[in-house]
């Protein structure tokens, strides 16, 4: 009963490749007046579902963006065979590939961006741009021996996080859920003190999906967050020169009314927790004659909390910290902290 009418629907907004300007390398620019977004097909709006792609398409449009402006892209669309996808390509060769979109939007700096599609069987798509101009500079925050904690996507946002006396930085990112975490998208990292294009990195979801720590090359990183969201994600900017002894660095992300673990292995391994909740260490299992050092910062003299070897640490616990960051340093071997917020 339900075929035919299914079937001339298909039909009547399959798109043609012809018609509509499906085709290889097409330049997009901004339309003149700001905020006014450019749709692919041009019959779309993001209140209609995506369009039929005829099979076998191959479509990419190079979207450019003047200076002083970022793009905003959503994608809607599926693929339904193992060759097909969808492909976005930034400004610095960051290249994301999926199979389903669900207007999720992405974040672009100038000069450009690419986006493709390539499908083999059915398939839908389509897509919106539109162009605003980027934030001004708010601020340019030292980080010192107490390390930066920031907001990454609280509020729409442009910093200049820098040491002089450092040759680099490093970021690590605390989402608010590991799981799910668009939310990083609207916020673009560039290694230095300008937005130049050959500055820019990434945006921190990628950064985020690909290190634990990034580390820039210069004394000063920029961070841009495009559009606030309610999630509270964090940002923990490291004066390299604090680093120097220290191995593994690994995440500890606390969890309200709960107990979790943070393990760390090897010679001056870092834990390092970023939280605005209070932390309870109710045990701990580690090489007795090993130490652990606490520091409310970076391990740095400075931001120095105590020393305990790992029989003293049993003997003092249960013992409470919290934020708005502290790093474990333990001096070798493995070691199993256990908490609970
Ligand atoms: C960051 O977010 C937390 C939780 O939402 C809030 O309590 C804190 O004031 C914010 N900090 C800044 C610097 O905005
Ligand atoms: C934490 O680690 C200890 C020791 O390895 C283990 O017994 C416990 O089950 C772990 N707890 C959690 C919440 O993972
Ligand atoms: C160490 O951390 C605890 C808990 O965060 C705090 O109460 C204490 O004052 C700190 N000690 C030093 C020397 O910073």
């Amino acid at each position: 009963m339900f075929e035919k009418p299914l079937l001339l629907l298909a039909v009547i907004v399959a798109v043609s490749a012809v018609g509509n300007g499906c085709q290889l390398g097409k330049a997009i620019y901004k339309p003149v007046i700001d905020g006014t977004p450019v749709y692919w097909p041009p019959s779309w709006t993001e209140t209609q579902p995506a369009p039929q792609l005829e099979t076998e398409q191959s479509c990419s449009w190079i979207v450019t963006i003047p200076r002083g402006y970022y793009a905003k892209l959503i994608i809607s669309g599926k693929t339904t065979d193992k060759d097909s996808r969808f492909q976005t390509v930034d400004t610095a060769g960051n290249l994301v590939q999926t199979t389903q979109e669900n207007m999720e939007p992405y974040y672009f700096p100038s000069p450009k961006f690419t986006i493709a599609v390539s499908n083999t069987g059915s398939a839908t798509f389509a897509f919106k741009v539109v162009w605003f101009p980027l934030p001004y500079l708010d601020d340019s925050i030292r980080v010192g021996p107490l390390a930066k904690v920031m907001n990454a996507t609280s509020t729409v946002n442009y910093n200049n996080y820098w040491d002089a006396n450092s040759n680099s930085l490093t970021l690590m990112t605390f989402p608010a859920d590991t799981k799910n975490y668009y939310s990083l998208r609207s916020t673009l990292v560039f290694d230095g003190p300008g937005l130049s294009s050959g500055c820019y990195i990434s945006n921190l979801y990628q950064l985020y999906q690909t290190t634990n720590q990034w580390t820039s090359s210069q004394k000063s990183i920029i961070v841009l967050n495009l559009e606030a969201s309610s999630s509270n994600d964090k940002l923990l900017f490291l004066s390299s020169k604090y680093l120097a002894g220290i191995g593994e660095m690994v995440k500890l992300q606390p969890q309200a009314n709960s107990i979790y673990n943070g393990t760390v292995n090897g010679l001056m391994s870092s834990l390092v927790a970023v939280t605005d909740l209070p932390m309870q260490m109710i045990d701990v299992q580690m090489e007795s004659a090993s130490t652990v050092t606490v520091y409310n910062g970076s391990p740095a003299v400075y931001a120095l909390n105590k020393t305990y070897t790992g029989t003293q640490l049993k003997n003092a616990l249960p013992l409470s910290f919290s934020g708005p960051v502290v790093q474990f340093v333990v001096s070798s071997g493995k070691a199993v902290f256990t908490f609970k917020s």
